[in-house]
């Protein structure tokens, strides 16, 4: 079976900082891989190599990046974009800077749909309300015909969702999609994730620092730390037995419906570095090769 993914000691710079650092991981079809680690860990930067939406100040300095048994790396930029929106999709954290807040709903959905898969004005059109129906937005002929700013931004998450799975793409990555959303919204956006993946087949690459998402919705995860990869396995596997302090550290300032919200905390940043020292040291022991 070709991999859907494989990244392979991927290493990126930004000016003298080393924002990848060697990394590896793979997704088969239809798998949902968690990719979890504290802010800065280098997740975002990992989601837009594959998209081939690095800034422009960054270079990648080595490694592979293989879509479905083709070198993403090596493709011309015109046959990359033929992919971007129909073979890889992304779902943005940010629902509200990610639509054009001058065009209209339906004729965002729609230019998606001509675009790639070349239908007519009014079949996509047709599409676009089957799409929004999907997402369980109400009304969706009203809703096509509004412009971002007129719709909440959970709804505006929903309509991201759509567009992301409209073209059956192989894979998504989905960069914290619910970060800036309330619970209520959130629990809703991963269930839909959860169903439209499952319909359309694809595998999903799952950005976010909750390790309690993972823990419901991803079969496998990487844990990012300092742009290299920690842990990777099962998700069952690695937080049943966290080889890594770190991941250990992150397991416990996670949410567990047992514990009142309270006692949560953020892992201190004075025992990251502590942390981050040791797993240097493991990783002098345990993988050999330059860093
Ligand atoms: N546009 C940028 N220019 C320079 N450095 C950046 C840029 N975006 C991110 N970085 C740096 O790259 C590292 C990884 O960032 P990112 O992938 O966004 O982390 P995460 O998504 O895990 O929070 C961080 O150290 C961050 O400061
Ligand atoms: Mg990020």
């Amino acid at each position: 079976m070709t991999a859907t993914l494989e990244i392979d000691g991927l290493k990126v710079a930004i000016g003298a900082a080393n924002v990848l650092r060697g990394v590896s991981l793979a997704l088969q079809p239809r798998e949902v891989r968690g990719l979890v680690g504290e802010s800065g860990a280098g997740k975002s930067m990992l989601g837009r190599a594959v998209l081939g939406l690095l800034p422009a100040n960054a270079t990648i300095i080595s490694g592979s990046i293989t879509f479905e048994g083709r070198n993403l790396l090596a493709m011309h930029e015109t046959e990359r974009r033929k992919l971007l929106g129909r073979r890889i999709a992304l779902i943005p954290q940010d629902p509200m800077t990610s639509l054009n807040p001058v065009k209209r709903v339906g004729v965002q959905i729609g230019n998606l749909l001509r675009h790639h898969l070349g239908v007519s004005k009014r079949v996509a059109l047709a599409r676009a309300s089957e799409l929004l129906a999907e997402v369980a937005i109400r009304e969706p002929a009203r809703v096509l015909s509004l412009y971002p700013h007129e719709i909440s931004g959970g709804m505006r998450q929903r309509v991201l969702i759509a567009m992301a799975f409209a073209c059956d793409p192989a894979l998504v990555i989905a960069d914290e999609p619910t970060t800036a959303l309330d619970v209520t919204v959130q629990r809703q956006v991963l269930q839909l994730v959860e169903r439209l993946r499952q319909r359309h087949g694809s595998a999903v690459l799952f950005v976010t620092h909750d390790l309690g998402v993972v823990a419901k919705i991803c079969g496998s995860m990487t844990v990012l730390h300092g742009g290299r990869v920690l842990e990777d396995g099962e998700t069952a596997d690695v937080l049943a037995r966290p080889r890594h302090a770190y991941t250990r550290a992150l397991l416990a300032a996670t949410p567990r419906a047992d514990r009142p919200a309270e006692a949560l905390r953020p892992v201190p940043p004075a025992l990251i570095e502590q942390l981050w020292s040791e797993a240097r040291r493991l990783d002098r022991l345990t993988i050999a090769g330059p860093t």
